[in-house]
């Protein structure tokens, strides 16, 4: 329990970096990106979510696309491991400055490594939580890291992605409008097909300012989008469903 398997050394971290997904978001504004995970469900009504399926005290978990590795200290607080995967060299970089401000007793059980998810430097069967945010994971186009994630997960261990649920919500609404072509309905077919559960989860981003709420709306949608939104939406509050996307492997 807890121990991750040997991080394998995967050498050209060029290689790596062809294996990462642009996500102009925290790639172009990562400051920015952390004021929005600042905001985002302040009730923390995904990890409880999280727990109700898989409980991660003492066990060893996999923060795969950890981006700054806002998470990692989170699951360090209970978890006996923790290892975050980010490709993008200048973001694993911030992920673990964060790490090095943490009190050496968590910052002891903290790893980040650069890697995507079609390759994890991880042995098999040596993790028994994996998360994904928002990160890698959007349907079809993933199956070369489900393949991943599969064979590094221990009998029993769980696998959990967090991704938009455009179906629903005020924030759903925002997405399906700046993207029209995005199918909600294909990705969840795309899960099912391969057997995952969905639990439905509430949340709200909770931005300090307006000004705050409206530098992210910013980030997420392109200009004309944004002037919409913002023109539509007062305060510094939305109301954002989320699809958790679970399996346990056999
Ligand atoms: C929107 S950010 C989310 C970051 C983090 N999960 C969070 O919630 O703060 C998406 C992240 O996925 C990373 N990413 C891109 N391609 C990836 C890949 N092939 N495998 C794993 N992560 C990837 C990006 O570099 C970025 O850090």
């Amino acid at each position: 329990m807890g121990d991750v398997g040997d991080v394998v050394n995967m050498g050209d971290v060029g290689d790596l970096h062809r294996l990462a997904i642009p996500s102009p978001n925290i790639w172009d504004d990562p400051d920015t990106y952390e004021l929005e995970n600042d905001g985002v469900d302040p009730e923390r009504a995904i990890e409880a979510a999280m727990r109700a399926v898989q409980d991660w005290s003492g066990l060893a978990v996999l923060d795969v696309g950890c981006g700054t590795g806002y998470h990692l200290p989170r699951f360090a607080q209970t978890a006996g491991h923790v290892v975050g995967v980010e490709p993008h060299p200048p973001l694993a970089h911030r992920a673990r400055e964060r790490v090095t401000l943490l009190p050496s007793e968590v910052r002891q059980r903290i790893e980040v490594v650069e890697a995507g998810a079609q390759q994890l430097p991880l042995a098999d069967a040596s993790v028994d939580v994996v998360h994904a945010r928002w990160a890698y994971f959007f349907g079809a186009g993933s199956e070369p890291g489900l393949d991943e994630v599969e064979r590094v997960l221990r009998p029993g261990g769980v696998a959990f992605v967090i991704d938009n649920d455009a179906t629903r919500s005020t924030f759903g609404g925002w997405f399906r409008r700046a993207w029209p072509t995005y199918d909600p309905l294909a990705v969840q077919r795309f899960w099912r097909r391969r057997g995952w559960e969905r639990t439905e989860v509430d949340i709200r981003w909770s931005h300090r300012t307006r000004a705050d709420l409206e530098r992210v709306v910013r980030l997420e949608f392109a200009p004309a989008a944004a002037d919409a939104i913002l023109a539509e939406h007062e305060g510094t509050e939305v109301d954002y469903a989320v699809n958790l996307w679970w399996h346990r492997r056999g």
